[in-house]
């Protein structure tokens, strides 16, 4: 196989300094070259204060950073990249400019030397399609930053010889970040699975379900994420996640699981790209966000009993732990009495829908969201219908609060919100392993290096239940009729024959 100990990286940003830092500390020479002249040796002076730092905090000795920067040219012309082995392309985002480039290194370097794109969102077989030898290109995506994000996609393009992507997975290796392998389709693995957060939590807004800062709060102490999708966009910035959501909308030909939101076309308008334009869904003081006041705890005169559908059972059995465990009565007859909260349990359903076909009173009647179990270190989120009052509302508020757990309370929703966001998420990674973008074991290990999830979708899928999930995309696309809830086959067959989510397809 192919191995690479020569590279030249041109365009020396944010990105290819990163590549250059990882390459050079791995022991390969590496080749630096930018159209601004300035930029390279910036880029030096930066990589040497770097390695300074590393030192500093004893993370890298003086011998092993003197080292690094010793291997690290500078080639003042596209031409002296002559004896590279590999080339890694890190300029500008636009076609034209990376088709030209790579044109231009055909005519440089030599037969075997393998060219690679860092593109985010262009497709490896558009670049390839200007050389004359479209089997030596392949995508080799980074993240950033570079050394921190220890995930890389290899990209095969529709002519790319396989034995390039073979060499960059075990170049990875030698870097020491972790290798996927995606095919050539927009968004490769990460920025495509990565659809589901934020375009599910704009919906959720859209709709009036609740606030921003709600949805946030229920995907970090309900699901576990680090980091609720609008906080993501924040950090991102919103005027650099909102046209990755139109893009791949629009390769995928406005497929409606990508849809994006005027939500973000709003803000990016505006100017509030998040934090580093000190305001996005949130302000910024000094870096730092600003939190909302959370809402007071209702105070309750009498504590009411409480009355469980059973028409869920697996729901009803989790709101019964829930309630014994608050110390409420729990009326058990097959009907609700006059006087008992009425709680429903629905799987991407709303409350109205649980309502009308259960026939319950609906002034007095609540659903509590149980996906994914119950327990006092998850927050509770408590969902109302149009029809609830106020003091039916505040009263389930205050028995859910009764431990001093965390209550979001929020407006009807088919799938709540945590219901909602984490079946689409495992949704589109179903599309993705179905349209064989990626393996299965792949698409897990970049979604949970690339964006810190604490899981792989497909994993995700099978802890949460895939039946179940499938069951809250079934419910959530009748209520609402949107196809965007529409079950991907890979879940739907899966559920059917009882295999993991992650269980490959057997080559026909
Ligand atoms: N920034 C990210 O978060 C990120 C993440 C993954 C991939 N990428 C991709 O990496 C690439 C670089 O992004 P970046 O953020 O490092 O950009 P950047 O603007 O920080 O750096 C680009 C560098 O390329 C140079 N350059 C531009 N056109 C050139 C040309 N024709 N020939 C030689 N040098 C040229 C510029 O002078 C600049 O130094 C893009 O394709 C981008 O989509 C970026």
């Amino acid at each position: 196989m192919q191995s690479f100990k020569t590279i030249g990286v041109v365009g020396v940003g944010a990105m290819g300094k990163g590549i250059v830092q990882i390459a050079a500390q791995a022991g390969l020479t590496v080749l630096i070259h930018d159209q601004q002249m300035s930029a390279l040796h910036a880029a030096r002076d930066d990589l040497e204060n770097t390695w300074q730092k590393l030192v500093g905090k004893g993370k890298l000795t003086d011998v092993a950073a003197e080292a690094a920067l010793s291997r690290v040219h500078i080639a003042q012309t596209l031409s002296e990249l002559a004896d590279c082995d590999l080339v890694i392309e890190a300029i500008i985002e636009r076609l034209d400019a990376k088709q030209a480039l790579f044109k231009e290194l055909e005519a440089v370097v030599g037969p075997s030397c393998a060219l690679v794109s860092n593109t985010s969102s262009l497709s490896i077989t558009a670049i390839a399609s200007a050389c004359a030898h479209p089997e030596r290109v392949a995508g080799y995506h980074f993240f950033n930053p570079v050394p921190l994000m220890k995930v890389v996609e290899v990209i095969d393009g529709l002519r790319s010889d396989p034995a390039v992507g073979d060499a960059l997975m075990t170049l990875t290796q030698t870097l020491g970040h972790t290798a996927v392998r995606a095919k050539d389709m927009p968004g490769f693995i990460v920025n495509h699975a990565g659809r589901g957060l934020g375009t599910e939590g704009l919906r959720v807004v859209q709709e009036g379900v609740t606030g921003f800062e709600v949805v946030d709060t229920i995907m970090r102490e309900q699901c576990g994420f680090r980091m609720g999708p609008f906080e993501l966009m924040d950090l991102t910035g919103v005027d650099v996640s909102h046209p990755v959501m139109e893009s791949i909308y629009q390769q995928f030909y406005e497929e409606p699981k990508y849809r994006p939101s005027p939500i973000t076309a709003q803000r990016v308008a505006g100017g509030l790209f998040g934090r580093k334009a000190g305001a996005g869904f949130y302000d910024y003081i000094d870096g730092k966000k600003k939190e909302a006041a959370l809402p007071a705890v209702p105070t309750l005169d009498r504590l009411p009993s409480v009355w469980i559908s059973p028409a869920h059972e697996e729901g009803h059995g989790m709101a019964v732990q829930v309630f014994k465990s608050l110390g409420v009565t729990i009326q058990t007859g097959s009907k609700p009495d006059e006087d008992s909260l009425i709680v429903v349990t629905p799987f991407g359903e709303d409350v109205s829908t649980v309502v009308a076909y259960q026939r319950l009173d609906a002034s007095r009647t609540v659903g509590i969201d149980t996906f994914g179990g119950v327990s006092p270190a998850r927050r509770r989120t408590l969902m109302v219908s149009p029809a609830t009052t106020p003091q039916w509302r505040d009263a389930a508020h205050a028995i859910l609060a009764l431990d001093q757990v965390g209550v979001s309370v929020i407006q009807d929703s088919p799938g709540f919100v945590a219901q909602r966001v984490l079946a689409t998420i495992v949704n589109i990674a179903c599309d993705i392993a179905q349209q064989q973008i990626a393996s299965p074991s792949d698409i897990d290990r970049a979604v949970t290096l690339g964006l810190n999830y604490p899981a792989g979708p497909l994993s995700l899928g099978d802890t949460l239940g895939a039946k179940r999930v499938l069951e809250i995309l079934n419910n959530m696309h009748s209520v609402t009729g949107d196809p965007r809830y529409r079950a991907s086959l890979w879940l739907h067959r899966r559920v059917q024959l009882g295999l993991s989510l992650l269980q490959p397809s057997a080559t026909a």
